[in-house]
C-alpha cells in the first residue's frame, strides 16, 4: 500500500467549488506572457545540449505561476530567455502581445544572489530604476519609500545594503523591482539562499503583497512547498531536454495560510509532483553522482 493510500489523499486533481471558481476566473483573464513553441539549445564539448524543447505557456493577468524541475532542466535558461537576456533557437515569447527582444522595464527580475548596489542607501537601490526612467528625484523618493512600505521595510529606508539581513535585502530586491511597476516579476529560486525560517516567513511576505499589487509572478523553485504554497499553477519540467511534462492547477484554496501544508490536497499535489519529477529525465547533479 502506498502512502497516499494510507493517508487516504483525495487525488490532486479533485477541486473544491473555492477552487473550480478560482481557476475559471483565470481562465477567463487576459494573456500577459505568452510563450510559443519555445526551445532552446547550446553547444558544448559533448555535442549539442537541448536546454529546452517546445515550450508553450500562458500566463494570465494577477497569475501566479511557478516552475519546477531537477537541476539542468532548463529553469534559468527559460527565465533569461523571459528576461531578455538570452535569445531562444526556435519559438518566441511575448508580454502582452509584444515579442521579447532584449530586457524591458515591464519585466521585473528577483534573482537568488543579492543584486543591490552596495554603495546605495536602501532608499536610493529602490529609486534607482525609476531614476534611469528620468522620473523626477522627490516623486521617486517618495514612490520608493512606499515600496518599502509595502515589503514593511520603511524604517530601513536609509540603511546600506550590508547593515541588511538576507530575507531584508531579498524584500529591498523584490520593491525595487515593483518600483518599475512591472507587468510581470521574473523570480529565479529568490528565497534559495535563505535559511528555512527566513525562507518561509519570505513565502508568506510575498504573498501578502502580491495580494495588493497588480502583477503577474513566474517564479522558479526547486522547493515543492514552496511551489504548491504560492502558486495557481505549476508548470513541471523534465530534464534532457527540458520540456513541459505537466501543468497543475493547485487545488488549495486562497488565501493561502502555512497550517495548509498539511492539508490533503496539498501533500496529493506535492505527491503527484515528485512522482513527475522522479518519472521526468534525470537532472544534471543526479548524472553527476
Ligand atoms: N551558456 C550555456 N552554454 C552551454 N550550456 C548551457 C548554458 N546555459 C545552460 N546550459 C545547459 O543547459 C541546461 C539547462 O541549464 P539551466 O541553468 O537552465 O538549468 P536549471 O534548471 O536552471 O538548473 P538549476 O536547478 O541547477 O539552477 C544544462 O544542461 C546546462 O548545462
Ligand atoms: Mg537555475
Amino acid at each position: 500500500m502506498n502512502l497516499s493510500d494510507r493517508l487516504q489523499l483525495p487525488s490532486y486533481l479533485h477541486h473544491t467549488d473555492d477552487v473550480k471558481r478560482r481557476v475559471e476566473e483565470l481562465r477567463n483573464r487576459a494573456v500577459v506572457l505568452e510563450v510559443d513553441g519555445l526551445g532552446r539549445k547550446f553547444d558544448s564539448a559533448k555535442g549539442e545540449v537541448t536546454a529546452l524543447h517546445d515550450i508553450n505557456l500562458e500566463v494570465r493577468s494577477r497569475e501566479f505561476v511557478s516552475v519546477i524541475g531537477p537541476s539542468g532542466c532548463g529553469k534559468s535558461t527559460f527565465i533569461k530567455i523571459l528576461a531578455g537576456l538570452d535569445t531562444p533557437s526556435s519559438g518566441a515569447a511575448r508580454i502582452d502581445g509584444t515579442p521579447i527582444d532584449g530586457p524591458g522595464a515591464e519585466r521585473g527580475m528577483v534573482f537568488q544572489g543579492y543584486t543591490l548596489f552596495p554603495w546605495l542607501s536602501v532608499k536610493r537601490n529602490v529609486m534607482f530604476g525609476m531614476r534611469m526612467k528620468g522620473v523626477k528625484r522627490k516623486s521617486a523618493e517618495q514612490q520608493a519609500l512606499e515600496w518599502l512600505e509595502v515589503v514593511g521595510l520603511e524604517k530601513f529606508a536609509d540603511h546600506y545594503p550590508a547593515q541588511l539581513s538576507g530575507g531584508m535585502k531579498q524584500r529591498v530586491a523584490i520593491a525595487r523591482a515593483l518600483a518599475n511597476e512591472p507587468r510581470i516579476l521574473l523570480m529565479d529560486e529568490p528565497f534559495g539562499a535563505l535559511d528555512a525560517q527566513t525562507r518561509a516567513a519570505m513565502q508568506s511576505h510575498l504573498l501578502r503583497v502580491w495580494e495588493k499589487v497588480d502583477v503577474t509572478v513566474l517564479f522558479i523553485t526547486h522547493d515543492l512547498d514552496e511551489a504548491v504554497y504560492l502558486s495557481d499553477r505549476i508548470v513541471v519540467l523534465g530534464a534532457h531536454p527540458g520540456r513541459i511534462l505537466e501543468v497543475i492547477d493547485v487545488p488549495v484554496d486562497r488565501p493561502r495560510d502555512p497550517e495548509q501544508f498539511l492539508t490533503g490536497h496539498f501533500l496529493a499535489t506535492k505527491r503527484r509532483l515528485e512522482e513527475l519529477i522522479h518519472s521526468g529525465g534525470h537532472g544534471d547533479q543526479d548524472e553527476a553522482a
